[in-house]
């Protein structure tokens, strides 16, 4: 039974890892996902009027978009797009330094 636990404690260490979001992956997520469905153009998030004023506002916001979809996205991939979405759009400062700045991938 300990040993047991132990396995599985060390296997939540392990996957705890991926917490900060990552750009380059949010990209990748979002052009593939079914968001464009409603947002062809990055007009909303570049619009005057836009709503998402904080990254935690932009956090809920993809998780409310989300939630209209049936695809679900797990929660690394959430701080993936939201990650992305800033590094793009709506450049909150973020603690950790942007690391990925060179991630210009191909496009869809
Ligand atoms: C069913 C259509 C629909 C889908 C699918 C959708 N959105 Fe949205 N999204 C909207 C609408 C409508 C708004 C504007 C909400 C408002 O103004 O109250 C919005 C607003 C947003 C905003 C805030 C824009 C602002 O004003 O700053 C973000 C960010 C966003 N969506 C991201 C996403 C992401 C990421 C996905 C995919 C996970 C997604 N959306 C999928 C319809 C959609």
């Amino acid at each position: 039974m300990t040993k047991i636990t132990i396995t599985l404690c060390g296997l939540l260490l392990a996957s705890a890892s991926y917490a900060d979001g990552s750009a380059t992956k949010g990209k990748t997520i979002y052009t593939a996902s079914e968001c464009v469905r409603c947002h062809q153009t990055n007009e909303m998030f570049t619009r005057k009027d836009r709503k998402v004023k904080s990254l935690s506002e932009l956090n809920s916001q993809v998780r409310k978009c989300d939630s209209q979809l049936s695809t679900n996205l797990f929660d690394d991939e959430i701080e993936d797009v939201v990650a992305y979405l800033n590094e793009a759009h709506y450049k909150f400062s973020i603690k950790k330094s942007s690391k990925e700045d060179s991630d210009d991938k191909t496009k869809e």
